[in-house]
Formats: C-alpha cells, sequence, structure tokens
C-alpha cells in the first residue's frame, strides 16, 4: 500500500511511524515530512499548501491512501480535490471541516444540537463587544472566531484584560482576518481533555483520551501554545464518561452534521472540559491533535490503518471495533525553540543523544542546514514520547531524554503529566 502523509510534524511523524507498523509491507511518502521522518518514508518537497501539486503526486504515484495532518489544507478543501478525482483521502471535506475553522460555525451547530458548551456572542464591532463583557463578567475569554494558529484565545481574569484583548483583534487585527470576527465566551471551570473519535460521519469510534499541556510554562503558567506536552491514559477518562460524551456530544454533533447535509469524516478533535456539571465542549478540531498523537500512537496496540483506510475508501465502521491499546502510559515532552510561541529562532544547531528503546523522538520543526547539520525550523522542535508501566516513570523518562537534547535557547516543561500524578494514581 502507498501511504501520502501530508505535513511535516511531529503529528505526522508519529502517524507516519503508526501507519508503518500497521503495514511494514507499506511505502509511506510524506509531504513536505522532516528530517525525523526521512528513514521512514520518502519525504517529498511539497507545501501543504499546494493542493493541486499534492493532488498530481498522489495520482502519478498512485497513492493509495493519503491522511492530511495539519487544518490549513483541509480548510483549503483538499479533501473536496482530491474525491472529485477519485483519490482516497482520510478528513473532513471544507464545508465539514468549518467544525474547527469557523468558532462561530461550531458554536452554533453545538448550540442547535443542544451539545454542551460555553454560552458565546459574536461581535464584529469593537464597542458592542466591550459593552456586552458586563454580562458575562469575570473570567471570561475571548476568541478570535477563524483560524489563527491556536493563538487567537484569551483567557481574561478581569474585564480591563477582555477589553484589552478585544481592541486587539477587533480594532489592531492582531490575527489578521481570522479575528475579523469574535467570540465572548461564559469561563467554563474544570480540567481539560482531548478525546478523538474516527468516524465515517455516522459511526464514531474513540481514541484513548489524553491530556495536553498548552501553557508554555511548568504549573500551567505562561503564554498559551499549539501544546507543550501530552499524556495517556488519564483516570478522569472513566469508561462512564467516554460513554456520557459520545452519547452526548459526538453523537449529537455527527447527526448535526448530517442534517446540515456536511456528514463529517475522518477524525474529530473534541478538545472537552471535564466541568462539575458535566463534560462541555471547549472547542472541536477536524484532524488530529498535536502533541497527543504523539502520546497514543506509540500506546495503540491494533492497526489505525484498517480504521483510517475504510473511512478514507467511503467505506464503513460498521463492523469496525475499538482499538486495543496497550496497558501502558505515554508522557510526550515537547522541545521547544528559542522565542517559541512569540518568535521561535530556527537555524539553531541540535544534538540528539541516542534514545532508549522505548522513548520515540518525534520530529516536529526541525530541517537540515546547508552543511547538512540537524537544526531547529519550527517553534516546537522535538515531541519526545516515552512509554512504560507506570505514569511517573513515563514522565521521568520523557523529560530526562528531553534535558539531554541540546540547542541553544531550548524549552520545555518538566511537569507533563502532572495533573494525573498530584492524583496519586496509578497508571499500570
Ligand atoms: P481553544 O483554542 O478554543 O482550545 O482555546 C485554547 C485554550 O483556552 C483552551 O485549551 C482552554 O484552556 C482555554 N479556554 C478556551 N475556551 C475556554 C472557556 N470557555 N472556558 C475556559 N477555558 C477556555
Ligand atoms: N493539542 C492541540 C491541538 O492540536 O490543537
Amino acid at each position: 500500500m502507498k501511504i501520502l502523509i501530508v505535513g511535516g510534524g511531529g503529528r505526522e511523524h508519529a502517524l507516519a511511524w503508526k501507519l508503518g507498523r500497521d503495514d511494514p509491507q507499506s511505502e509511506i511518502f510524506a509531504a513536505p515530512g522532516n528530517p525525523g521522518m526521512a528513514s521512514i518514508a520518502h519525504c517529498v518537497p511539497i507545501g501543504p499548501g499546494r493542493l493541486e501539486e499534492l493532488a498530481a503526486f498522489a495520482e502519478t504515484e498512485r497513492i493509495d491512501l493519503t491522511v492530511v495532518g495539519p487544518e490549513g489544507p483541509l480548510e483549503a478543501g483538499i479533501v473536496n480535490l482530491f474525491q472529485s478525482r477519485g483519490l482516497p483521502i482520510f478528513g473532513p471535506t471544507r464545508e465539514a471541516a468549518r467544525i474547527e475553522t469557523s468558532k462561530r460555525f461550531a458554536k452554533e451547530l453545538m448550540t442547535h444540537a443542544g451539545v454542551p458548551t460555553a454560552r458565546a456572542t459574536y461581535h464584529t464591532e469593537q464597542t458592542e463587544a466591550r459593552r456586552l463583557l458586563a454580562d458575562f463578567g469575570a473570567p471570561v475569554v475571548v476568541k478570535a472566531s477563524g483560524l489563527a494558529a491556536g493563538k487567537g484565545v484569551v483567557v481574561a481574569q478581569s474585564i480591563a484584560e477582555a477589553e484589552d484583548a478585544i481592541d486587539a483583534m477587533l480594532g489592531d487585527r492582531v490575527f489578521g482576518e481570522g479575528g475579523g470576527e469574535i467570540l465572548i465566551e461564559e469561563f467554563m471551570e474544570g480540567e481539560e481533555l482531548s478525546l478523538f473519535v474516527i468516524t465515517d460521519g455516522e459511526r464514531a469510534i474513540p481514541l484513548l483520551a489524553a491530556q495536553d499541556h498548552k501553557r508554555l510554562l511548568d504549573g500551567d503558567f505562561g503564554p498559551n501554545t499549539g501544546g507543550m506536552g501530552a499524556y495517556a491514559p488519564t483516570s478522569i477518562a472513566t469508561p462512564e464518561l467516554v460513554r456520557q460524551v459520545m452519547r452526548e456530544i459526538i453523537e449529537p454533533t455527527l447527526g448535526a452534521m448530517r442534517d446540515e447535509g456536511y456528514p463529517f469524516t475522518g477524525l474529530l478533535y473534541a478538545g472537552l472540559m471535564v466541568t462539575p456539571d458535566g463534560p462541555k465542549v471547549v472547542e472541536y478540531n477536524c484532524r488530529f491533535g498535536d502533541p497527543e498523537t504523539e502520546a497514543l500512537m506509540p500506546l495503540m496496540d491494533s492497526s489505525l490503518l484498517e480504521l483510517i483506510a475504510s473511512v478514507a475508501g467511503g467505506g464503513s465502521l460498521a463492523r469496525s471495533r475499538p482499538p486495543d491499546w496497550k496497558r501502558l502510559a505515554a508522557v510526550t515532552t515537547v522541545v521547544a525553540a528559542d522565542g517559541y510561541p512569540e518568535k521561535p529562532r530556527s537555524g539553531d544547531v541540535i544534538r540528539l543523544p541516542e534514545a532508549p528503546d522505548d522513548v520515540h523522538v518525534f520530529h516536529a520543526g526541525t530541517g537540515l542546514s546547508s552543511s547538512g547539520e540537524l537544526v531547529t525550523a519550527g517553534g516546537r522542535v522535538l515531541a519526545i514520547t516515552a512509554v512504560a508501566g507506570g505514569l511517573l516513570e513515563a514522565a521521568e523518562q520523557s523529560r530526562e531524554y528531553a534535558e539531554e537534547v541540546s540547542f541553544k535557547g531550548k524549552q520545555l516543561r518538566g511537569d507533563i503529566g502532572w495533573r494525573e500524578l498530584t492524583r496519586g494514581a496509578r497508571i499500570t
């Protein structure tokens, strides 16, 4: 089987690794891939935004299955294009991807379908937005409606801070047109959980729930990032909670998408807040999460490829079983570049120590210098996943390796999994 993976980050590296294990006979291509993926995939120099070239490549190479990592190409309609040419691809159409690419679309869909989520109002006008803040009180959340590379969200602790966020987004357009419309949202108290489901539009199969760490610094301080680490499993995701999420959140959402005429197929990522009133949706994403995918893939025992291939071929999951998972714990520590998330610096030479057996080094933002040295080439540089019998051990191994990686200005969190570890739960 010939598989094309679109993207070149840690998520795509982890997907390539897993799909390659699921079918050792497969031939994997990555566009554009990265130096870490080069040992398991042919990297082709086509960026994820060049849809026509990707489709032409898939046709020429007779690719059997294309898997899309980032949301950008999904928003641009890569699935529509591939489907129109009869090329099997895993992911939602442009219209279905709006569940991530338009927060307003997602909010209205959820409200309509009775899916629990934070109350929100929408604004394009600064004065009106500022006036409505009083109704919400503080803390309150201000979000850009369109894509803003994971940074368009301000959790404001005071009304003054929220006013500043409104002025920056609607007045100064710090997020460009993605911030031309904003949402003001009720603050939800609780613990966050990422639940991924693979769906054919009707039936949905959940993967293992994971927890991401969005803030830059230990203890969940500092600015929001794309994600500084993740772990799984987590004891708050009890089987009952997952069933409740499937029943009250995922199924009505998929039903509403079908009713809209845009069934969602591919991977639906529910970013949840487990509140005292039950699980509620913080946001939906229309693709695999990063870095949760790097934590989940080494734990998944059964075939991801089978599930993905059924959906991509326009088939059904009716006969598919939920995946089997290793009874182990995984912790992923992201090693980020100097200046991340504001202004990540590229070009710093990376030294990678040899990794022990149970440590996976997924490349995220790496490149090769003109002299062939491995250098930083993105905000999140590496995702280090350790797998062990217990969470504490996995966390220690992941951190130890991440600490040994060296490049100038390296940033990492040393406390991935802290919530679970301070709960004292033992996961074996
Ligand atoms: P988003 O990009 O929508 O996932 O938001 C980024 C982060 O902001 C989330 O992971 C949460 O930590 C936080 N956040 C977003 N919306 C809310 C909300 N309504 N209540 C509390 N925290 C939120
Ligand atoms: N883990 C956050 C994201 O993928 O958006």
